[in-house]
C-alpha cells in the first residue's frame, strides 16, 4: 500500500505503481495471529502488493486477457494455468449467504466503558475506563443478500467485543422479543416466513399467507409480530435504531453474585422510522438505503453512537420481575418498571475495507461469553447456543472459521483445535492434549482466581418433559400493552400495516384467524383492521385484562439530536449563490448534510449539484428547503420522464414550477417532512406548489441562520405528526 488515492485519469495508467492506501474512512481486522498474538503489523498487512498483476503464487504475468491457444484460430490449451486458477478460483467465490440475516452491513468501532456495571459483573471490559474494540452487523431477517435495506422486518443487531479476556458477542435485534418461546421451532417460524417454496416469492416480506398462517396459530408471535407491524420495522436508519439482546442474560460480580440482566441498546441519533410509502419508494429508488447511510454517515465522520444499558433484576428462584417470566422471550420489561441503567457508550468510526472478507465472514455466536457474563435457561436462547456453530460449519467451509481474520480474538489462543480445512495457525509442539509432560505440560487449566470461565453453578432438577412452564401461556396482554402504549399516529400505523399485511393473502381464513388473535388483544385495533379488509370484527375468546401502558415504548415525543440529517436544497440557475451557499454553510455548522438538489448535473453557480430534479427522491432527505423560483429544468420533458409527464398540467397550475420538485415537496408533505423556503423566491415556489407557509413544520427565512434554527428545532422531533 504506497501512495494515497489519486483522481482516476481519462487515459489508462501505464506506470507501475503500488496499490492505493485504502480512504480514511475504512479499517480492518486487526493484525492479530490466528491464535491471537498482535503481529505488529498494520491492519492493511493483508492487503494486496506490488505493482505487477501475479498469480496466487506470486509470479509475474504478461497478459491476462488472452488465453493461451493452439494458435490465434486454435483451441485453448490445458497447460494455460494462468487461465485454470482464474477461473476456477472464480468458480468458487460464493459462498452460501446466511440462512437468515443475510442481507446485513457492518463496521468497525470501539466501546468505553462506564464502569457503572462493574458492581455487577467481573467482566473486564465492564469495568471503569475499559476500551474494547467491536464489529457491528446490522441485518434484515427474512430477504436474501441480494434484497433491499428497507422491507418491513426485523432488524438483526449483533456485536463482538474484542476483549481481553476473550471475544463476546451480544447477538440481538432491533425488537426486544421474538416471534418464538423455544428454540425448536425456529426452523418454523422461518420457513413460514421466507419466500412460498413453490414460487420462491415474496422476497423480504413478511405479507404473504404462510407467514400469517404460522403467527395466527402459534400465537405466541403475537407480540412480536405487533412490534414488526409497528414503525419499528421499517427503521430510517441502522443509526437510528434500539438494540435489544432479548434473552435474560445472567451477570456475575468478582464475589459470584449473580444478577439477572436484560441488554438494550440506546442510538444517540434517537429511535426514528420511515413512514411506510417512504420505505416502498425507498426499496425501490435506493435498495441499498440503510447500508449507504451507514457507510456515509462513517465517511462524513458522523460516528454513530448508541449507548448500552441494563435493566437489572434480581436472580430469584422462579426468575420472574413483577409477575413477568424473565425467562419468556416473548416479553419484555416495561422501562416504567425496572430503568435502563447505562453502563458503556460505543462509537462507529470505520467502515470496513472488504464487505466479504469482514462483514460476510464474521460469524457471531451466543456461546461466546466471557467471564461476568453468563446464560439463563431461556428455552430459545438454548438453542441458539447450539445452532450458531453448527450453521457456520456449512456457511464458512470448515472448523477453522474463528481464525478468519475478522473473527480471530484479540486475547491469546491456545484452543488444542487441530488441523482441519483452511487452518491457518501453524501450531508448534508434539503434545495437543492434556495432561501432557511432552510439551511441558502446557496448555494448563485455569481457575477462576486467572480469569477462567465458570458457569453459574444454578441449581438444575426436573422431569424430562416437552413442556413450557404455565407462565408461558399468555400471548396477548403483551401485545396490548405495546399497542395501547402508542400514540394515536403510531396506532394507525400498526392497523395500517396489519391491513396492508392481511390484504396481500390469498387465504380468508387466514384472514379471519389472525382478525381473531386482534381481537383478543385490542377490540378498536381489530375493529379497523377488520373494517379495511371487508370482513366483521370477531368477539375476543378471552377477558382482555387492562395493561398500564409503558410510553417509554413509543418513538414519538422525544427531541434528539439532530447532527446527520439530510438537507435537500432545492435551487436554480438564478439562485441567490450567496443566500444558498450561506444555507450551506449553516447547515454544515450545526452538523446537518446539506444535498444540492439542481436543475442539471455539474455546478449551478459555485455549488457542486448532488442530485438533480430527475434523479432527487424524498426519502433521500429529512427535510427539503426551496432556494428558488425552480421553473422547469431541460430535461423535464414528459417523453423523457414520465414524472415529467404525469404532472406537467400540476407545474403548469403551479406557477411553472418543475413538476419533480412539485412530487418532491408532495411526498415529503405527505411523510410529515420539514419543508422550508429560502428568500423570496423560494417562498413564492413554495406558495404556488399549494403549501401555505404558515402551516406546521414549515420554515421560511431570508436569512440561512433564520432557516435552519428552525430546521434544528422540527428536526429534533423527526416528522411534523400534527400536520394532519
Ligand atoms: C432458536 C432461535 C434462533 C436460532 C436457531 C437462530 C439461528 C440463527 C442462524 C443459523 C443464523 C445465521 C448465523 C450465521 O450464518 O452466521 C442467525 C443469525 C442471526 N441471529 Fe439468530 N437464531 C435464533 C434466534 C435469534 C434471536 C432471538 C435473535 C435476537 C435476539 C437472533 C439474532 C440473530 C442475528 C442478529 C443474526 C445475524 C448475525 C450476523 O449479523 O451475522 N436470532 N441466527
Amino acid at each position: 500500500m504506497e501512495e494515497p488515492k489519486t483522481p482516476p485519469t481519462f487515459h489508462e495508467p501505464v506506470v507501475p505503481q503500488e496499490p492505493f492506501a485504502r480512504p480514511a474512512d475504512q479499517s480492518g481486522p486487526e493484525a492479530v495471529s490466528p491464535t491471537g498474538k498482535p503481529t505488529g503489523a498494520p491492519d492493511d498487512s493483508r492487503s494486496q502488493s506490488g505493482a505487477y498483476l501475479t498469480t496466487a503464487g506470486g509470479v509475474r504475468l504478461p497478459d491476462t486477457d488472452h488465453s493461451l491457444r493452439a494458435g490465434d484460430r486454435g483451441p485453448t490449451l490445458l497447460q494455460d494455468h494462468h487461465l485454470r486458477e482464474k477461473i476456477t478460483h472464480f468458480d468458487h467465490e460464493r459462498i452460501p449467504e446466511r440462512v437468515v440475516h443475510a442481507r446485513g452491513a457492518a463496521a468497525h468501532g470501539v466501546f468505553a466503558s462506564y464502569g457503572s456495571a462493574g458492581g455487577v459483573s467481573k467482566a473486564a471490559f465492564l469495568q471503569e475506563g475499559v476500551e474494547t474494540p467491536v464489529f457491528v452487523r446490522f441485518s434484515t431477517v427474512l430477504g436474501s443478500r441480494g434484497s433491499a435495506d428497507t422491507v418491513r422486518d426485523t432488524r438483526g443487531f449483533a456485536v463482538k467485543f474484542y476483549t481481553d479476556e476473550g471475544t463476546f458477542d451480544l447477538v440481538g435485534n432491533n425488537i426486544p422479543v421474538f416471534f418464538i418461546q423455544d428454540g425448536i421451532k425456529f426452523p418454523d417460524v422461518i420457513h413460514a416466513a421466507k419466500p412460498h417454496p413453490d414460487r420462491e416469492i415474496p422476497q423480504a416480506q413478511s405479507a404473504h399467507d404462510t407467514f400469517w398462517d404460522f403467527v395466527s396459530l402459534h400465537t405466541e408471535a403475537q407480540h412480536h409480530t405487533m412490534w414488526n407491524m409497528s414503525d419499528r420495522g421499517i427503521p430510517a436508519s441502522f443509526r437510528t435504531m434500539e438494540g435489544f439482546g432479548v434473552h435474560t442474560f445472567r451477570l456475575v460480580a468478582a464475589d459470584g453474585t449473580p444478577t439477572l440482566v436484560k441488554f438494550h441498546w440506546k442510538p444517540k441519533a434517537g429511535v426514528h422510522s420511515l413512514v411506510w410509502e417512504e420505505a416502498q419508494l425507498a426499496a425501490g429508488g435506493d435498495p441499498d438505503f440503510h447500508r449507504r447511510d451507514l457507510a456515509d454517515a462513517i465517511e462524513a465522520g458522523l460516528y454513530p453512537q448508541w449507548e448500552l444499558g441494563i435493566q437489572t433484576f434480581p436472580d430469584t428462584a422462579d426468575q420472574t420481575f413483577e409477575g413477568i417470566d424473565l425467562l419468556d422471550p416473548t416479553k419484555l420489561v416495561p422501562e416504567e418498571l425496572a430503568a435502563v441503567q447505562p453502563v458503556g457508550m460505543m462509537t462507529l468510526t470505520a467502515n470496513p475495507t472488504n464487505y466479504f472478507a469482514e462483514t460476510e465472514q464474521v460469524a457471531y455466536h451466543t456461546g461466546h461469553l466471557v467471564p461476568g457474563i453468563d446464560v439463563t435457561n431461556d428455552p430459545l436462547l438454548q438453542v441458539r447456543l447450539f445452532s450458531y456453530v453448527d450453521t457456520q460449519l456449512t456457511r464458512l467451509g470448515g472448523p477453522n472459521f474463528e481464525q478468519i481474520p475478522i473473527n480471530r480474538a484479540h486475547a491469546p489462543v491456545n484452543d488444542m483445535l487441530r488441523d482441519g480445512f483452511h487452518q491457518q495457525a501453524v501450531h508448534a509442539g508434539v503434545a495437543p492434549y492434556r495432561p501432557n509432560s511432552l510439551d511441558g505440560g502446557c496448555p494448563f487449566v485455569a481457575g477462576a482466581d486467572v480469569g477462567a470461565y465458570v458457569e453459574v453453578p444454578e441449581r438444575v432438577e426436573g422431569e424430562k418433559v416437552r413442556e413450557l412452564s404455565a407462565s408461558f401461556d399468555d400471548h396477548f396482554s403483551q401485545a396490548r400493552l405495546f399497542y395501547r402504549s402508542m400514540t394515536p399516529v403510531e396506532q394507525q400505523h400498526i392497523a395500517a400495516a396489519y391491513t396492508f399485511e392481511l390484504g396481500k393473502c390469498y387465504e380468508q381464513v387466514i384472514r379471519e384467524r389472525q382478525l381473531q388473535a386482534l381481537a383478543n388483544i385490542d377490540a378498536q385495533l381489530c375493529a379497523t383492521v377488520a373494517t379495511g379488509l371487508g370482513l366483521p370484527a370477531p368477539e375476543p375468546t378471552m377477558n382482555l385484562d387492562d395493561v398500564d401502558p409503558s410510553p417509554a415504548l413509543s418513538q414519538i415525543g422525544t427531541p434528539f439530536p439532530v447532527d446527520g440529517r439530510k438537507i435537500g436544497i432545492a435551487v436554480d440557475d438564478a439562485s441567490d449563490p450567496q443566500a444558498v451557499n450561506g444555507l450551506i454553510e449553516a447547515c454544515e455548522a450545526v452538523g446537518l448534510v446539506p444535498f444540492i438538489v439542481g436543475p442539471h448535473g455539474g455546478t449551478v453557480g459555485t455549488f457542486k449539484v448532488d442530485r438533480t430534479y430527475g434523479t432527487a427522491r424524498s426519502f433521500e432527505f429529512d427535510a427539503l428547503v426551496l432556494g428558488g423560483a425552480l421553473p422547469p429544468a431541460a430535461d423535464a420533458i414528459p417523453a423523457l420522464d414520465a414524472r415529467a409527464a404525469f404532472r406537467a398540467s400540476d407545474a403548469a397550475a403551479s406557477g411553472g414550477v418543475d413538476a419533480r420538485i412539485i412530487q418532491l415537496v408532495g411526498e415529503m408533505w405527505r411523510h410529515c417532512k420539514v419543508l422550508g423556503s429560502l428568500g423570496s423566491s423560494g417562498q413564492q415556489a413554495l406558495e404556488s406548489i399549494g403549501v401555505d407557509p404558515e402551516s406546521p413544520g414549515v420554515v421560511n427565512g431570508e436569512a440561512p441562520g433564520d432557516v435552519t434554527e428552525g430546521l434544528i428545532a422540527l428536526l429534533a422531533l423527526h416528522r411534523v405528526w400534527d400536520r394532519f
